[in-house]
């Protein structure tokens, strides 16, 4: 593992919105090619963290690098280097699937037989030739969710970053997303996944749990359970939350 080649890395990173510190101190690395999940309850801190390791968010203190990029000094080219799939995911509702892409493969500076090529390829991948066509306000949502990561996938970034991605659909629309990701790590990208759904850390090579800004455990969740001795990761949760109230 050790050897393998770094996509994310911070050291302390922190930001405070006035005198509320929203991520306090986050020191992490991400490996190429990892499935690296981000949890923690509503609040906890992770689409800060995001926003700063994207480019959008300058940090209070602390160090960041996305790609080999310094978060202080190259918000531009991480921007460039990253998919990034936010929470609230911007599709237009009045354009087609296919025109979305379109769209944001303009957004993203690529030419057009560039776009006709990649829409082809994103499509399969995502499974959405046969709705290319339809209105975007009428997919369901766990489609939608689709079409957003194809979009963020457009200009084949290495590492694509995913804020909730699974939020608001069934279990069944949840784990095909999950299995979307595996073939997108397959693909050789680093993927960054933030989520609220304890169940789903099972997934990731390794998570970062967060409680109020602050990284409690970190690790493969084969490792966390067998630490904490507990079955699921959601006990290992549970758990870290008992050991972090009896701290406080
Ligand atoms: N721009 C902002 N100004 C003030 N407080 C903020 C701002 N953005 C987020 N927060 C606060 O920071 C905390 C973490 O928020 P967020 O990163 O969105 O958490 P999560 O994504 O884990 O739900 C919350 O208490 C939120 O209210
Ligand atoms: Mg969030």
């Amino acid at each position: 593992m050790n050897s393998r080649k770094i996509s994310v890395q911070t050291r302390d990173l922190t930001k405070r919105f006035g005198r509320f510190t929203a991520v306090n101190r986050v020191s992490l690395q991400v490996y190429e090619g990892e499935i690296f999940g981000f949890l923690g309850a509503n609040g906890a801190g992770k689409t800060t963290l995001i926003r700063m390791l994207t480019g959008l968010l300058k940090p209070s203190e602390g160090e960041g690098f996305v790609a080999g990029y310094d978060i202080w000094r190259q918000a531009e080219a991480i921007k460039r280097h990253i998919g990034y799939m936010s929470q609230r995911f911007s599709l237009y509702e009045d354009l087609t699937a296919e025109e979305n892409l379109t769209f944001y493969g303009g957004i993203y500076g690529l030419n057009r037989r560039d776009i006709e090529n990649r829409k082809r390829e994103l499509f399969a991948h995502v499974g959405l030739q046969p709705f290319a066509n339809q209105m975007t306000r009428d997919l369901p949502l766990g489609f939608k969710q689709r079409l957003a990561l194809a979009c963020a996938l457009l200009h084949d970034p290495p590492i694509v970053f995913l804020d909730e991605p699974t939020s608001g659909v069934d279990p069944r629309a949840r784990r095909n997303f999950w299995n979307l990701i595996y073939q997108t790590a397959q693909l050789g990208k680093t993927v960054f996944v933030t989520t609220h759904f304890m169940d789903e850390a099972e997934y990731c090579h390794r998570v970062g749990i967060m409680h109020m800004g602050k990284i409690i455990a970190l690790g493969a969740p084969g490792r966390l359970k067998q630490k904490y001795r507990k079955s699921t990761m959601q006990d290992v949760f549970i758990e870290l939350h008992r050991l972090s109230e009896e701290q406080a």
